[in-house]
């Protein structure tokens, strides 16, 4: 059986609500929430680990382990992998994706399973704008990146459990306050990681704008 950690122990500064973004409610239900339940119509899920600040853990929704998150996004996975001991493979998301659909895990878990010699899927859109990297001066452009090979990196993200323990311990303390996702700590690590097609509906919830259009497609999907 497969296992899932939602990690949800950010501060949410950028929302600025003065609470946790995870907490914050979208179309009636605190945003974690959504996540739960989209995880709970997948039938291969037997457990959900929740990675909450270290004073909200009776925020973690029924049916789900709390646990505390760390200083940083990996680290609150690593605890949340640490809180159990058994699941395999390993389904990481953030709870600032409320939009995930049951569909959307049952697809990464599918091909995981076809590519055996995959140690990771992970969901990604392509990317529609024009990417530019620019030099140390940070104004003038260096070059022009060819945006047919480029995704824009979501969650979930499900691994083989021995590759994310791996990658996870082999980290170190800068690395892991550094990683934005953790299939860069696999890819690393030498591990195979695969683009599954995703949705930019697929939304991250980062500022109050996010979670206006979030509410807007969520309520539409409730319709
Ligand atoms: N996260 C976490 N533990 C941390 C930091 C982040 O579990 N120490 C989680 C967040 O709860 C979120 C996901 O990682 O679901 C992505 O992080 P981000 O969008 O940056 O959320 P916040 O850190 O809450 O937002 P901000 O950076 O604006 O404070
Ligand atoms: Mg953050």
């Amino acid at each position: 059986m497969a296992v899932a950690l939602i990690v949800a122990a950010g501060r949410g500064e950028r929302l600025g609500t003065g609470r946790p973004k995870a907490l914050v409610p979208l179309c009636g239900r605190p945003m974690l929430e959504w996540s739960v339940a989209s995880l709970r119509a997948v039938p291969d899920v037997g457990q959900i680990i929740v990675a909450l600040p270290a004073d909200e853990l009776d925020a973690a929704p029924a049916g789900t382990i709390g646990v505390s998150g760390g200083a940083d996004r990996s680290r609150s996975v690593r605890n949340a992998l640490a809180a159990c001991a058994d699941g395999d493979p390993v389904i990481v998301h953030d709870a600032a994706r409320p939009l995930a659909t049951p569909a959307l895990f049952r697809q990464a878990l599918l091909e995981l399973a076809r590519h055996q010699d995959a140690a990771a899927v992970i969901a990604a859109a392509p990317v529609v704008d024009t990417i530019k990297e620019v030099g140390p001066d940070g104004a003038s452009v260096s070059r022009t990146l060819d945006r047919t090979r480029l995704w824009a990196v979501q969650t979930p993200q499900v691994f083989r459990r021995a590759a994310l323990e791996r990658a996870l311990a082999q980290a170190s303390d800068d690395e892991l306050a550094r990683a934005t996702d953790d299939a860069w700590l696999v890819e690393r690590s030498g591990g195979v990681v695969r683009i599954l097609g995703s949705d930019p509906g697929n939304m991250k919830i980062t500022t109050p704008e996010d979670l206006r259009v979030a509410e807007l497609l969520l309520s539409e999907r409730l319709r």
